[in-house]
């Protein structure tokens, strides 16, 4: 496995796969990998000949009071697992690299209503930070597949709304999300959970599971279906809510009867922790 850090170098080794014939994967990551990454680093492979994995923790998308400093940091485990997995080449750029003239840079502004609802109401910035940053690694890497976890649900609907207006020739593959066997989906904020906390942080997707329940069984009462999973959660011990909806799967604009699929989305706090997860429904 290579480890490169300047773009000149990652650039010389993508050409001369692409020389050879040989197709690109690439699964863009903030490093801290755990099972889910490495989901996503196999299907990546199982499509691809070659497959790139960046580790940069993006400063662009952390907001002022959020947790970039304390974002945790793991380069030789992460190079470890990537070695285990025969990964070809990790991009590991500095932020001097990855941003030549400082941070104040052409950003890419995915606009309307996936960026200013959800995610993007509670973190303002963030989704073009993600976008920016993202699509600055598209073009260094030019792979030919990229792949996102289906976790940052938002995100991956960001992510394809920029390929689909910039035309970019980028296949995107949006994998499953990864689940602790007691059904907390894999983060790297969750090791941030004290004990007491971790226990109770999987009723956030038993919450998302018995809204889809009943969705899948007629109920359309969405509001109310989320404001009583809402006030659950809160008495279960969760410190806050930011949001439960209940959302059309393309426009995330809150669900009517008329929508075929739709998604729920739930961010719930434990102390300082944001734990967000999603479930996707068709009815
Ligand atoms: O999902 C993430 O880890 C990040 O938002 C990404 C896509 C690597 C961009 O920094």
């Amino acid at each position: 496995m290579k480890n490169i850090e300047y773009l000149a170098a990652l650039r010389a080794e993508v050409h001369a796969w692409k020389r050879e014939g040989l197709t690109v994967g690439f699964v863009p990551t903030m490093g801290n990998l755990h099972a889910g990454h490495l989901s996503l680093v196999n299907l990546a492979q199982q499509q691809c000949d070659r497959v790139v994995v960046s580790l940069f923790v993006n400063p662009l998308q952390f907001g002022p009071n959020e947790d970039f400093d304390r974002y945790p940091r793991t380069l030789t485990s992460d190079l470890e697992k990537l070695t285990a997995l025969q990964v070809d080449t990790v991009y590991l750029p500095s932020v001097a690299e990855m941003y030549p003239n400082g941070l104040q840079q052409t950003v890419v502004a995915v606009p309307g209503g996936i960026t200013s609802v959800l995610e993007g109401a509670s973190r303002p910035g963030h989704f073009d930070g993600v976008s920016t940053v993202v699509c600055k690694l598209f073009n260094m890497v030019q792979p030919d597949v990229a792949v996102f976890g289906q976790k940052d649900y938002q995100q991956c609907l960001v992510i394809q709304q920029m390929v689909q207006d910039l035309a970019l020739p980028i296949e995107m593959v949006i994998a499953p999300i990864s689940r602790d066997r007691d059904g907390l989906a894999l983060s790297s904020r969750n090791q941030y959970l004290s004990p007491e906390q971790r226990a109770v942080a999987p009723k956030l997707y038993v919450a998302l599971q018995d809204i889809a329940l009943a969705i899948e069984s007629g109920n359309q009462a969405f509001e109310t279906l989320t404001q009583v999973a809402t006030q659950r959660l809160l008495e279960e011990g969760f410190d806050s809510v930011d949001y439960l909806n209940v959302c059309d799967a393309k426009t995330l604009q809150p669900a009517d009867s008329s929508c075929q699929t739709v998604v729920i989305l739930g961010v719930a706090r434990l102390g300082q922790t944001r734990l967000l997860d999603n479930e996707v429904v068709v009815r």
